[in-house]
C-alpha cells in the first residue's frame, strides 16, 4: 500500500520539487491532497497529473473557478476552498504524511492542525515555527506527530545530530551557512530591483525567500527556526557565509568535532530525506562531483549591509512575541518592495521601526499569535508607507 501525502502550497516551488521526488516513488506515495491560494490553474494541473482526492483552494472568491476546471477535466478529485478546508486538509485521515509548504505566516493553523493530528510532518514552513515555535512543538508532542525539517540547513542539522544523545551536553554549537545571496560583493543597495533580488546565485525559489535570502532575513528566520527546533540559545547558533551551497550546515560537538552535510543544492535532497526517512530513497538530484567543486570558502556574514540579520537575532533574543513581529514586518516590507512601493534599503528599517513599536507579552494561544501578527502588519504597513516611495 502506498502512503498518501497532503501538500500544503502544492502549485509553489517547494511543492514541485515535493511533487517531482513523489513520482519517482509510485510504490511508496500517492498524493491525497493539495492546495494552493490562487493559482488555479496550477492546481488543476497537478490534480490532472496527480489525481489526488481533494484540492483546495485557499481564496474562497475561486471556489468556482476550481470545480468548474475540474469537472471539464473529468477528474475525481474533490474541490474545497478557504482557510477552514486549508487546515481539513491537512488532518484527512487516508495521508500519513502532511508537507507544510505554504509561505509566510498564512501556513501557521494548517501547520498547527497536521501537527495536532499526528501526522508525520515534513515542515517548510519556516514563518510558522517562527511565530509559534513553542505552541508548534507542544502541538507535535500531544498529537504524536513526528516534525522533520525540510529547510535544507535543519535538515542538514537533523542529518548531523543523528546519534548525538544528549545535545544540551553533547553539542557547542550549530552552525548555518547561508550563500550571502546575490548581494554578497555588491556594495551600493540603494538601487536593488524585485528581479536582481529574486536571482539567487543557487536557488531557486519562491519570490518571498529569494528576497529573504537577499536580505539575510532568510537566516534570521533559520537563526531562530533552529533555535525553536533543537532548543539551542541565539549564542549557540552561529551563521558563516558560505557561497557554494554545497555545505547545508553543521554541528560542532564538545569533542571539536565538526559534523556537516554536503550536496548539491537542490531541494529534492531534504524532501527525499523527510518522506523517505528513517530511510535513505532516491531524490533525483545530482551527484556532488568534488572534483568539479573546487574551493568550498567561509567568510563572516557583514552584518552592516544586511542588518535584517542582526535584527533577527534581537528578536530571538528579546522572546517569542518579538519574533512574531519580526516576521510579520518582514512580510508586509518585503511584499511592498516587490510591490515597487518600497526600497530593498528600507526593509530592514520598516522591521526595526515595527519591532521598537510593539512590545507585546509572549502569546499562550493561536489567537493571540494571530493577534500580534496582525499588529504588527499594521505597524509594518504605517512605517512602509512613511519609509517608501513616493
Ligand atoms: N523554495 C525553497 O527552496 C525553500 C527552501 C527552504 C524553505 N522554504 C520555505 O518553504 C515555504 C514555501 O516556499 P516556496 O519557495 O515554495 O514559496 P512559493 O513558491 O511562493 O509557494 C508558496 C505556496 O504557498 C501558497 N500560498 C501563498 N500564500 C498563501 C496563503 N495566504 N494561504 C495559503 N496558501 C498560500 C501558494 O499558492 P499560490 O500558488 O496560489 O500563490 C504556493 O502554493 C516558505 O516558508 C519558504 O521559506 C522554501
Amino acid at each position: 500500500m502506498t502512503q498518501g501525502v497532503v501538500i500544503l502550497g502544492a502549485t509553489g516551488s517547494i511543492g514541485a520539487s515535493t511533487l517531482d521526488v513523489i513520482e519517482r516513488h509510485p510504490q511508496r506515495f500517492h498524493v491525497e491532497a493539495v492546495t494552493a491560494q490562487t493559482s488555479v490553474e496550477a492546481l488543476l494541473d497537478i490534480c490532472a497529473r496527480h489525481r489526488p482526492k481533494l484540492a483546495v483552494i485557499g481564496d474562497e472568491g475561486l471556489a468556482i473557478a476550481l470545480r468548474e476546471g475540474l469537472r471539464a477535466s473529468g477528474l475525481p478529485t474533490e474541490a474545497a476552498a478557504g482557510a477552514a478546508a486549508l487546515a481539513h486538509a491537512a488532518t484527512l485521515p487516508g495521508a500519513p504524511i502532511v508537507v507544510a509548504a505554504i509561505v509566510g505566516a498564512a501556513g501557521l493553523v494548517p501547520t498547527l492542525a497536521a501537527a495536532r493530528a499526528g501526522k508525520r510532518l515534513l515542515l517548510a514552513n519556516k514563518e510558522a515555527v517562527v511565530c509559534a515555535g513553542a505552541l508548534l512543538t507542544d502541538a507535535v508532542r500531544a498529537g504524536g506527530a513526528t516534525l522533520l525539517p525540510v529547510d535544507s540547513e535543519h535538515n542538514a542539522i537533523h542529518q548531523c545530530l543523528a546519534g548525538a544523545r544528549q545535545l544540551e551536553r553533547d553539542v557547542r554549537r550549530l552552525i548555518l551557512t547561508a550563500s550571502g545571496g546575490p548581494f554578497r560583493q555588491q556594495l551600493d543597495l540603494s538601487a536593488v530591483t524585485p528581479e536582481q533580488a529574486c536571482a539567487h546565485p543557487n536557488w531557486v525559489m519562491g519570490r518571498k525567500i529569494s528576497v529573504d535570502s537577499a536580505t539575510l532575513m532568510n537566516k534570521g528566520l533559520e537563526v531562530i527556526e533552529a533555535s525553536r527546533l533543537f532548543g539551542f540559545d541565539a549564542e549557540r547558533i552561529a551563521v558563516v557565509v558560505h557561497p557554494q551551497s554545497v555545505i547545508h550546515s553543521m554541528v560542532e560537538f564538545g569533542d571539536g568535532s565538526v559534523v556537516a552535510q554536503l550536496g548539491t543544492p537542490d531541494m529534492r535532497t531534504p524532501i527525499a530525506y523527510a518522506l523517505g526517512w528513517p530511510d535513505r530513497i532516491e531524490s533525483g538530484s545530482a551527484t556532488l562531483d568534488f572534483t568539479q567543486l573546487g574551493a568550498l570558502s567561509f567568510e563572516a556574514p557583514d552584518l552592516t549591509r544586511f542588518p535584517c540579520l542582526a535584527l533577527a537575532y534581537r528578536a530571538l533574543q528579546a522572546g517569542p512575541a518579538a519574533c512574531i513581529v519580526l516576521n510579520a514586518a518582514n512580510e508586509i516590507a518585503v511584499e511592498a518592495f516587490l510591490e515597487r512601493r518600497l526600497p530593498f534599503v528600507a526593509i530592514a528599517a520598516v522591521i526595526e521601526e515595527t519591532l521598537g513599536r510593539l512590545a507585546p507579552a509572549a502569546p499562550q494561544s493561536v489567537d493571540e499569535v494571530l493577534a500580534i501578527d496582525g499588529a504588527a502588519r499594521r505597524a509594518a504597513a504605517q512605517a512602509a508607507a512613511t519609509l517608501g516611495i513616493r
